[in-house]
């Protein structure tokens, strides 16, 4: 029997639990995509109408699980290797020889990077390839730590198995130094791959992951322009007590933090526009 149609009502029922969950918004154009994934989760669980669906959705655990997948299906997590190619020049040319000095100041040999929403992988990788090319930091303890809630994306990722698409800017050197041949794709060397460390999370708890303390550098590039505005503010005003004195935001090029958040400096590097926490007020 034909599903009937998802109703305005489900519809916003089902969007603000989603926005609440993990900060995604889908507003009204965006119905008849978000009533697309929703069928193929209710036959997925054999059930015959939305109403069905939302009621399952909203039982204790198995409702939960079934939100985390539902998330999966209507996240977009288009990515590829050294994605905006002029703000990672600003990353290698400037913000990592900037930390670099500062630390040596301090006797600190240890960089803490997190990629915010990392898809399958191609953003924190291609941090993990630009640090190794710095060969500044070859004696310093580096962590690469990223994240995403798409559970299968972070499988993807940690195999680190990649097709021609994830390549469509990527120089033929590092395809050559970084990666090896399997089958037609392309598998990322164990060098790259040891410096990143992948979990599956919400990044709207992601206070709650104790290793995401005193991060140098946040990049969360292409995630929070699909967020709802009080996420939005939500996700940044936690970006900024995760950051270290002095620490950088990296949005996506689409993204700034206008209207959600006065607290960073905006940094006019050579190659880019960055955001910066101060130093604390007061220090000398
Ligand atoms: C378009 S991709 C961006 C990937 C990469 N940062 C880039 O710029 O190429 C957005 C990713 O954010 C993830 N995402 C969305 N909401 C999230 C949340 N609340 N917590 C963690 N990841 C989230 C999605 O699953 C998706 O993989």
């Amino acid at each position: 029997m034909p599903v009937a149609p998802l109703s305005d009502a489900e519809f916003t029922w089902v969007r603000d639990r989603i926005a609440g969950f993990c900060g995604l918004y889908f507003d009204q154009e965006l119905k008849y995509l978000v009533e697309r994934r929703l069928l193929r989760r209710l036959e997925a669980r054999h059930l015959r109408s939305f109403g069905e669906y939302l009621l399952y959705l909203q039982r204790p655990s198995a409702g939960s699980q079934e939100l985390s997948l539902l998330v999966e299906n209507l996240a977009t997590n288009e990515t590829y290797f050294f994605r905006e190619d002029f703000q990672l020049r600003a990353f290698r040319e400037e913000i990592l020889p900037e930390i670099k000095a500062r630390k040596e100041a301090t006797g600190e040999h240890r960089l803490r990077i997190f990629s915010a929403g990392c898809s399958s992988g191609e953003e924190p990788y291609t941090i993990a390839m630009l640090i190794l090319e710095s060969q500044a930091f070859s004696d310093w303890k580096v962590e690469i730590l990223a994240g995403d809630i798409s559970a299968t994306m972070i499988e993807i990722a940690r195999r680190g198995i990649y097709s021609a698409a994830s390549f469509r800017v990527t120089d033929e050197y590092y395809l050559q130094k970084y990666f090896t041949k399997l089958n037609g794709k392309y598998q990322i060397l164990p060098a790259v791959k040891d410096l990143v460390h992948f979990n599956v999370l919400n990044l709207l708890l992601a206070e709650k992951s104790p290793p995401l303390l005193n991060l140098d550098i946040i990049f969360c590039r292409n995630v929070i322009i699909y967020f709802n505005l009080e996420s939005k503010r939500q996700l940044v005003a936690q970006f900024y007590r995760l950051l270290r004195e002095e620490g950088f935001l990296l949005l996506g090029h689409s993204e700034s933090l206008m209207n959600l958040s006065t607290a960073f400096r905006l940094r006019h590097l050579r190659h880019d526009l960055v955001y910066q926490k101060p130093p604390h007020e007061g220090k000398d």
